[in-house]
């Protein structure tokens, strides 16, 4: 299983705090079944250069990888890139994508999006540098309109959601539906700690397996594992 989006590098973001919390997080990730995790620690344009970002990015990985017993998940190093007016024009984007692929994790803010933002997504999605892929979508589909997704799927744009989303009373009927509906594309963890936000992948893909069947899991993993190809 591979997850697609976590915080499991050591003190580069609000994800793990140290060593510790990383080898403790890889541990558990791997009981659950994981054996890829794509670490994606924030990145704002506003707070750090990418330069920088890259290489405080590496040395984490660096620390982590040498304590990691043998037995843990591969990491493939990404970044959860935060939105801003303009980011289209931002020239090492590339950089900041996942491993060797061209995916980029964009994450937006919440509310209602103007139609600029919109078009901007489009236009960076229609660009063949990169392609897109949307963070924790749960977080903001209400609050736009229909045709807003619609228009992002036409454009190859990926939608990832948490694997909270297929936990939650209130939101996994939803999340199953639009899983089964082709409307979202990728899970992650996002897991940050091993407190209020710990990896529960292995939950998530119960329920999945439990509503939609082993075949669907296991044709999603596929799927996500061949994206992540170079
Ligand atoms: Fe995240």
């Amino acid at each position: 299983m591979i997850d697609f989006h976590s915080h499991i590098l050591p003190a580069v973001d609000d994800g793990s705090a140290d060593i510790d919390e990383s080898l403790a997080l890889l541990e558990l990730l791997s009981g659950q079944g994981v054996d890829t995790v794509v670490a994606t620690p924030h990145f704002y344009a506003n707070h750090t250069s990418v330069e920088a970002f890259l290489t405080r990015r590496q040395d984490a990985y660096n620390q982590l990888k040498a304590a990691m017993p043998n037995s843990s998940p591969e990491i493939l190093l990404g970044a959860e890139v935060r939105y801003y007016e303009g980011i289209s024009r931002m020239r090492e984007l590339r950089s900041l994508c996942i491993g060797d692929t061209r995916l980029l994790l964009l994450e937006m803010p919440m509310g209602h999006w103007t139609e600029y933002m919109v078009r901007e997504l489009i236009d960076l999605a229609c660009s063949t540098r990169i392609r897109l892929v949307l963070a924790h979508v749960e977080r903001y589909y209400a609050a736009q309109d229909r045709s807003v997704w619609d228009r992002l799927r036409d454009s190859d744009v990926l939608l990832q959601v948490n694997a909270s989303f297929f936990l939650g009373f209130g939101t996994r009927r939803r999340a199953v539906r639009m899983l089964d509906a082709g409307e979202i594309h990728l899970i992650g963890s996002d897991c940050h700690n091993l407190t209020d936000r710990k990896p529960q992948l292995d939950k998530a893909a119960a329920y999945i397996e439990k509503r939609l069947g082993a075949a669907f899991w296991e044709q999603m993993n596929e799927h996500t594992a061949r994206l992540l190809l170079p």
